[in-house]
């Protein structure tokens, strides 16, 4: 496994294993890397010849109160994890190489990223959709792997993969978690053991909505009713979002007949946590 940290470098090697007919995956992320982004990682190597994991705490889609500073890192961890997962390329870029001085170029998808995560962070998606559009052009995959943990990201990267003609497969990976529910994260580092626990309502609440769904319950707002009270029996736990959404448009919906997402962002203390899942009636 080889590990880059300049673009011209990786471009250079990309351009040669594409010569010899080889077909690249792609797995995106900030590091801290978990089972999660492992199974990612695991999907891209089955299905393609060269896997590159880039690991970058991408600095434009924090917003000035979140937590850039404080996001967890460690290299030679993620390094491991990478080989272990049978990943041939890390990119490692430091923000100076990725952000040119006076760079003024963004990418911004509308619509996909006005609710949800993108109603409570806003420079969120434009951060993301500039620095993936920067990695497609750098790495260019013919695969790239993104997480359903990250609805909303999954759902606004394939619109702007299609509206932009970029020439990438764009594959969505199941959400992989702890045994006892939680949605693995690099964010659930900075939970005390008590505040670990009490994340656990998450995937309580999303499990009675469930629940309610299979019994037949068809009216969206009992559904959200649901899974706020149980996030209220939670005395850490503080709602930022509970929505249900098309699954397709994220659009808000009042009735289950189409696909719908069933979305939350929920503080545990200071620490923002998001869970979702798809429901086809
Ligand atoms: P990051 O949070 O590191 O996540 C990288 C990828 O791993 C995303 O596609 C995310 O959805 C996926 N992932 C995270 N936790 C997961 C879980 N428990 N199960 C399955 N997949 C999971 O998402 C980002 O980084 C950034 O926004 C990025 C796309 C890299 C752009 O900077």
């Amino acid at each position: 496994m080889k590990t880059f940290h300049t673009i011209k470098e990786l471009k250079e090697e990309i351009r040669s294993l594409k010569k010899s007919g080889n077909c690249i995956g792609f797995v995106p992320t900030m590091g801290f890397l978990h089972e999660g982004h492992k199974s990612l990682i695991e999907r891209a190597v089955k299905e393609n010849d060269i896997v590159v994991v880039s690991i970058f705490v991408n600095p434009t889609q924090f917003g000035p109160t979140e937590d850039l500073d404080a996001y967890p890192r460690d290299l030679e961890h993620d390094k491991k994890l990478c080989k272990d997962a049978g990943a041939s390329i890390i990119f490692n870029p430091d923000p100076k190489e990725m952000y040119i001085e006076g760079a003024c170029s963004t990418v911004n998808v509308s619509g996909l990223t006005e609710g949800l995560c993108g109603a409570k962070r806003p420079v969120h998606f434009g951060g993301v959709c500039t620095v993936v559009s920067k990695l497609f052009n750098i790495v260019t995959p013919d695969k790239a792997y993104f997480g359903e943990k990250d609805a909303q990201q999954l759902a606004v990267i394939k619109r702007m993969v299609m509206d932009l003609n970029f020439d990438i497969e764009i594959i969505g990976c199941p959400i992989i978690r702890e045994e006892d529910g939680l949605a693995k994260s690099s964010r659930n580092t900075y939970l005390s053991s008590e505040e670990r626990k009490a994340a656990l309502i998450l995937n309580k609440s999303l499990t009675l909505a469930k629940k309610a769904l299979i019994s037949g319950e068809k009216n969206v707002n009992n559904i959200t009713d649901i899974i706020k009270n149980s996030l209220n029996t939670e005395p850490l736990a503080k709602i930022d979002y509970v929505e249900i959404v098309d699954s397709l448009n994220l659009k808000p919906v009042t009735s289950t007949d189409n696909s719908i997402l069933i979305a939350i962002a929920v503080y545990i203390g200071k620490t923002r946590l998001i869970d979702n899942f798809t429901w086809t009636n």
